[in-house]
């Protein structure tokens, strides 16, 4: 197999980490998670890892908070998130850094982005944690951003559904995979892709978001070698 990508960002949700417990980090799934995105790294793809922190908490289920609080509060989930996955992939002999956008240097290096850079070259993964630092922005936004700084090719963005739908699968049985989207047809329709503001970052710098699913995470490099499997959103869609 040959991959397609030199430098790529992996976007992990929180859920994905939670397995069939539906919250907090379940060992087994993320050992799956990692052993794919080893083979991944194998095949001689740079990779950096964003990690959401929904499995633990997410800033808009504060309700009645304070949305900045909330928002800090699942920054701090992506570092427990970026911690266990980091400890799976060592675990495995793939060496990794975590960086935090937060600065809490006795878990974790701060974030600097040639450091990050620096690190991808010599092989390591890099795991992003703590979103992009700041309240109001999702972990979506943040893969966005490091993509567009790190110079990553494509997001490879891996959620629990197997694409983009022009409904909710999970409520309407009739709803339909849509293969490939631009980028303003995501905004002007409000698909459930990413926020707006992720997307539109995406959109500005033309760093390209492939959608799919992680029920099977060999999806992982199907995905890395071209394997049309879910939903491609780029600007000439
Ligand atoms: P090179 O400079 O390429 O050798 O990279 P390196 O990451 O191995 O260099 P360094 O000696 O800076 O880091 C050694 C270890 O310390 C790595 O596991 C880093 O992740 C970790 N590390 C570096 N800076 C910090 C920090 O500010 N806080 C924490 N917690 N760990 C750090």
């Amino acid at each position: 197999m040959k991959p397609k990508y030199k430098r790529v960002i992996i976007k992990l949700s929180g859920e994905a980490l939670a397995g069939k417990k539906g919250f907090g980090i379940d060992p087994a799934t993320i050992h799956v998670i990692c052993q794919n995105i080893k083979k991944a790294q194998d095949l001689g793809v740079e990779i950096a890892i964003v990690v959401g922190g929904g499995n633990i908490f997410r800033g808009r289920d504060g309700e009645g908070m304070d949305r900045a609080t909330a928002d800090y509060m699942g920054m701090l989930s992506t570092v427990i998130n970026a911690l266990a996955l980091q400890d799976a992939l060592e675990n495995m002999g793939v060496p990794t850094r975590v960086q935090t956008a937060i600065e809490m240097k006795e878990i974790a290096e701060p974030y600097i982005r040639r450091r990050a850079m620096r690190h991808l070259e010599k092989g390591r993964i890099v795991i992003f944690a703590s979103g992009t630092g700041n309240p109001f922005f999702s972990t979506d936004t943040t893969a966005a951003l490091r993509a567009a700084e790190i110079d990553a090719e494509v997001i490879l963005s891996a959620k629990k559904v197997d694409g983009v739908y022009d409904s909710d699968p999970n409520i309407n049985p009739n709803a339909k995979k849509i293969d490939r989207l631009s980028y303003i047809d995501v905004l002007n329709q409000g698909l459930k892709v990413m926020d707006s503001t992720a997307i539109s970052l995406c959109m500005d710098n033309n760093i390209p978001v492939l959608v799919f699913g992680l029920d099977d995470p060999e999806n992982i490099v199907r995905v890395l070698c071209g394997e049309n499997i879910g939903t491609v959103v780029k600007g000439d869609n």
